[in-house]
């Protein structure tokens, strides 16, 4: 339980599992947790074969169903979504029908690593801004390729720093996806004024909600200022060293 808590708080900056139980009402304000919901309904209409209700579409670490509700909504997908995190999976489920789209989605709380492991395979799948849950990149890519249908589409929302120290290199990306016999479609690189314009937004909301809970429980300060300043150092390093990039695959 510890070690899924742990993936849970990495994957949301969180530096450890105490952030937890302050998440949900950090987060508030913010749908989108990372991926461009927008960008993935766009890429999916151009690629995806029609039609569009019959195809299958799995999202690895959902998050609050931004991403599988644009895509249920403005595509007619059917859309498995899973997180591990309960209270994201509850926001799914209720967003999904303020929407529209609850009798196309199907929301669960389960481990993306098991997830993997089932043996089912879909039209498309979305890994968005999960990092590293599945160790390197080569054996990330076979873990997520088992969930891809023949000729299917894999979206992957990631990073490439150039001295590879903390994220692989672009090249190395390139390579891994050969090794694993992916072919890329499209490589698509947001552009700097985009990103900090995102970033900063949600990062305004988060400081704002921080305080809140600050001034309510001054006990907590620290942990939650830790959170907000990694927060805050992530946004200066996706301007500097770390490239945002999403990548669209076919399997
Ligand atoms: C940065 S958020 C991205 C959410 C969503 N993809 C989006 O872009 O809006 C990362 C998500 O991954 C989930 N997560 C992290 N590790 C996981 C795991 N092992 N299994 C399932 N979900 C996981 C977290 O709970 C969180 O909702």
């Amino acid at each position: 339980m510890e070690n899924d808590l742990k993936s849970v708080a990495e994957s949301l900056s969180g530096k450890s599992v105490d952030i937890i139980p302050y998440i949900d009402y950090l987060l508030q304000d913010l749908w989108e947790l990372g991926t461009d919901a927008a960008h993935v309904a766009a890429m999916f209409r151009t690629y995806l074969p029609l039609p569009f209700a019959e195809r299958s579409v799995l999202d690895l670490g959902c998050g609050k169903g931004a991403v599988s509700i644009r895509i249920a909504k403005e595509l007619g997908c059917k859309v498995d979504g899973f997180d591990l995190f309960p209270i994201f999976i509850d926001h799914c489920q209720k967003l999904s029908k303020e929407h529209g789209v609850f009798g196309q989605c199907s929301f669960a709380v389960q481990d993306i690593r098991q997830v993997v492991e089932r043996g089912l395979r879909y039209d498309a799948v979305v890994y968005g801004a999960l990092g590293n849950v599945f160790g390197d990149t080569v054996s990330k890519l076979g873990k997520l390729k088992q969930t891809v249908a023949e000729k299917g589409l894999l979206y992957l929302d990631e990073a490439y720093q150039e001295s590879g120290n903390d994220y692989p290199t672009y090249e190395s990306w390139i390579e891994a996806f050969q090794q694993q016999n992916l072919t890329l479609i499209e490589a698509h690189e947001p552009s700097l004024d985009e990103i900090s314009a995102v970033n900063w937004e949600n990062q305004r909301k988060i400081e704002y909600r921080a305080d809140q809970l600050i001034a309510k429980n001054p006990a907590i300060a620290s942990l939650i200022e830790d959170y907000v300043e990694s927060q805050r150092l992530e946004c200066i390093e996706l301007e500097t060293d770390i490239k945002p990039v999403c990548w669209l695959l076919r399997s």
